[in-house]
């Protein structure tokens, strides 16, 4: 059973779905992100809401400092986290050799460094107690090669796909979580021309939360919600290689 649940850019998007669907369930919350009155707002909201604790901590992912704060709660001897979801995240916008490096380094720091830090450490504070599990929130761009984004994303997959093999036996369960085109702030925060994806293509961040903790009870290692992209995510892995280079070709 989940009594505390550690979840990072839970003021937005996919986080705060999970911190929303984790809270009616009576689970305790930690929940990071880099504005503070947001995450105050979202506590005051689930603390009067479903009357469980709720714990904030102002970070930025992208930094070393902010990533130790996060990991020393997450090792805290005496107050344990028994899932981590490790979903903030960002994306730079233009193509890898035309943006600028720094923000390159950025988004690395926050898509793969801290992902891989907080999961190092949960690892090792959950091993201790024999319980626990980890959904790290990659995307279904992690199966088609479409610059660093998808690359940071495949390595997030290919992590998570051994950890949830290796650690199953000290019972935590790791899961990658793959969502499609999901209705957030991700997209305006990059400034995407999102005018082209159709309808049927966008997923509710609900719909989505719901669908990876189902797929954890499971033990999964990898959750794709909804049978659309299912299918669509069985084609790009089975693909001929030069067929699915060919559509990633096309854009975003
Ligand atoms: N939306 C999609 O279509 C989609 C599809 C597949 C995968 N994903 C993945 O889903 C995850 C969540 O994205 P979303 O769509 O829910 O985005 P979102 O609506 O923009 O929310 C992002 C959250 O992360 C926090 N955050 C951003 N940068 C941060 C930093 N440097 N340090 C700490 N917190 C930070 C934000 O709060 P602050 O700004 O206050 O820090 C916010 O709470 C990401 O990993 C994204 O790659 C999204």
């Amino acid at each position: 059973m989940t009594r505390t649940a550690l979840i990072t850019g839970a003021t937005a998007g996919i986080g705060n779905a999970f911190a929303r669907e984790l809270a009616r369930r009576g689970t305790h919350l930690v929940i990071v992100a880099r504005t503070t009155d947001r995450l105050e707002q979202v506590a005051a909201e689930l603390r009067a809401k479903h009357g469980v604790d709720v714990e904030v901590i102002t970070a930025d992912l992208a930094t070393i400092d902010g990533i130790r704060k996060v990991s020393d709660r997450l090792t805290e001897a005496g107050r344990p986290i028994d899932l981590l979801v490790n979903n903030a995240g960002a994306s730079s916008a233009g193509w890898f050799g035309a943006t600028d490096i720094a923000d390159e380094d950025r988004q690395l720091d926050l898509l793969v460094r801290a992902p891989m830090h907080l999961m190092d450490a949960a690892i090792k504070a959950m091993s201790g107690r024999g319980q626990g599990g980890i959904i790290n929130v990659a995307s279904v761009a992690a199966f088609t090669p479409r610059g660093s984004y998808s690359a940071h994303k495949a390595w997030l997959v290919n992590l998570s796909q051994w950890a949830n093999l290796q650690y199953s036996d000290v019972g935590i369960t790791v899961q990658a979580l793959c969502p499609g085109f999901t209705r957030t702030e991700f997209h305006q925060r990059m400034q995407a021309n999102i005018a082209d994806v159709p309808r049927w293509m966008w997923l509710k961040a609900d719909n989505v939360a719901k669908a990876s903790l189902k797929d954890l009870e499971r033990g999964k290692a990898i959750s794709v919600p909804s049978l659309r992209y299912k299918v669509l995510t069985a084609i790009s892995r089975h693909a001929p290689a030069a067929l699915v280079a060919n559509i990633a070709k096309r854009g975003r």
